[in-house]
């Protein structure tokens, strides 16, 4: 009688999870990479310095390995080989960023390189070839020199030269290519390039950079969409949105004080960035806005240290996107009272003024600031499908590090990958407008200030072989058999460890 009921109920549910358990079949599942982590090339032909060249070179004990991107994966001298993976894996599309100053040397739009518009070409017709669909990155963090030499992002120039640039991508790879992102990742540049000094350019401008970054990188986003929609997206046809790393900020308790507390984070970490773009009234998030301007006047300023939006700013920035791309990793606990710390002022983070907790049971990955949340994606996916009237959402990046001695059999990551993916079955249940996953990576590559010594790969690469021979790790077969089924199964193991190309790919 027992093992009857039993069985009953284990069938009932294995019948639920297989039938509606399932992603669409027009769901993009497919991988992500950044040209200056991947690349290499980094002086070949005609290309620019940019300023992950010029950190590099010039201030290597920043990188924790010394290392740099100077020939990376070398994807310049293998791309034929990354495409291959694309098709071993069966992926619908692959995420990847142009390099600015490959395509202009020079930064500005006086002189298009020959050879990095043929690189992307071939890159790109290879995609094609196999039926992988492009989504390209303008932007992912390696600006031209030249132009950071002018002051880059804070540059009230800044938004013309990005348009020209954008206009020559649009026109060179908009026959092909139909998924625009303006920009990865805001927060990054902004904060921490132009806030603190934990990325290129380092400019360390506390409770400043941040700001005006902010501005100047929503304005030039706005102007690439409505050039894009406006002179390219009738002829070509695509679409075009920005990808925000929106990890999840949650109250560490349910008091008032800590949901106000998580949500003046959320509106610094990410709504800087988001609200200008998704939000009815346009500009920049309303709390910490008012706190800024409040504290700015307190410590002596003539006026807030965050600039505003104008009516015709705002209304042109407001609604210019086609999706909300969202690079997501993990979630932080927020408390109004604890934790707190000493913050520089004036600062980003004397500025929000909240405490950050992260409980030690979530299992721990090579990277001191990722840990495994539970519901991470499913919290913050429905987070802004109420926010902001269900917009068509990307995941364009989620993923996790091991060491570099970690090997093939990467089964933490595999556990991470299966939980996010019932994370993201969570948000599709509840409703949200969840269109693709990009994981990432396809395969090891430079992480920035850490080098070479945390690996995000779905492939293993060798960067000791001139060659950078690039081997799939057990997570790359768990991928590759949830792509083809549309199905987490937590049962399957590869039977093997040799990958093959199937029919179709
Ligand atoms: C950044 O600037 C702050 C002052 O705003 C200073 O205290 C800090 O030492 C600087 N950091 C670096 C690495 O230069």
């Amino acid at each position: 009688m027992n093992i009857i009921v039993i069985l009953f109920l284990v069938s009932c549910s294995a019948r639920t999870t297989k039938q509606e358990r399932r992603f669409p079949d027009d769901f993009l599942f497919g991988t992500a990479t950044a040209s200056y982590q991947i690349e290499g090339g980094w002086n070949a032909d005609d290309k620019g310095e940019n300023i992950w060249d010029r950190i590099t070179h010039n201030n290597p004990t920043v990188i924790k390995d010394q290392s740099n991107g100077d020939i990376a994966a070398d994807t310049y001298n293998n791309y034929k080989r990354d495409v291959e993976m694309m098709r071993e894996l069966g992926l619908d599309a692959y995420r990847f960023s142009l390099s600015w100053s490959r395509i202009l040397p020079n930064g500005l739009a006086n002189k298009v390189s020959e050879a990095g518009v043929a690189f992307y070409n071939n890159y790109i017709d290879e995609m094609i070839k196999y039926g992988i669909t492009p989504m390209v990155t303008l932007y992912h963090w390696d600006l031209p020199q030249k132009l950071q030499d002018l002051g880059g992002f804070v540059n009230p120039l800044f938004p013309e030269w990005y348009e020209d640039y954008a206009r020559v991508v649009f026109e060179q790879f908009g026959d092909r290519v139909k998924h625009w992102i303006t920009f990865n990742e805001p927060r990054e540049i902004c904060y921490q390039g132009y806030d603190t000094t934990t990325k290129a350019p380092q400019l360390n401008a506390t409770g400043i950079g941040v700001y005006i970054c902010a501005k100047n990188l929503v304005m030039a986003h706005a102007r690439v969409y409505h050039a894009y929609k406006n002179d390219f997206a009738p002829s070509q046809g695509g679409v075009c949105g920005i990808t925000i790393s929106v990890n999840w900020f949650g109250p560490k308790t349910d008091s008032e004080e800590d949901q106000l507390a998580a949500e003046l984070t959320r509106q610094g970490e990410w709504g800087l960035y988001a609200e200008p773009i998704f939000s009815e009234d346009g500009g920049f998030p309303k709390e910490l806005s008012e706190k800024v301007a409040q504290k700015s006047i307190e410590q002596g300023y003539p006026r807030s240290r965050m600039p505003e939006f104008t009516d015709d700013e705002k209304a042109f920035v407001k609604g210019a996107t086609d999706f909300f791309g969202v690079n997501h990793y993990k979630s932080v606990l927020i408390s109004a009272t604890e934790n707190l710390k000493e913050h520089v002022v004036p600062s980003f983070y004397d500025d929000i003024g909240t405490g950050t907790y992260v409980p030690d049971d979530w299992p721990a990955s090579a990277s001191t600031w990722l840990k495994q949340s539970p519901d991470s994606i499913l919290n913050a996916l429905t987070h802004l499908k109420d926010k902001y009237n269900s917009p068509v959402i990307y995941i364009t990046e989620n993923g996790w590090s091991t060491s570099p001695d970690a090997g093939l059999v990467d089964d933490d990551r595999i556990r991470y990958y299966r939980a996010a993916l019932e994370s993201a079955l969570d948000a599709l249940d509840a409703g949200v407008n969840l269109k693709g996953y990009m994981a990432w990576s396809l395969m090891d590559n430079f992480e920035w200030f850490a080098g070479y010594t945390e690996r995000f790969g779905l492939y293993q690469v060798d960067f000791e072989d001139p060659a950078r021979t690039r081997t799939p790790r057990k997570s790359a077969f768990v991928y590759k058999q949830i792509i083809n089924t549309r199905v987490i199964d937590h049962e399957y193991e590869p039977s093997s460890m040799t990958m093959t190309i199937d029919e179709g790919h």
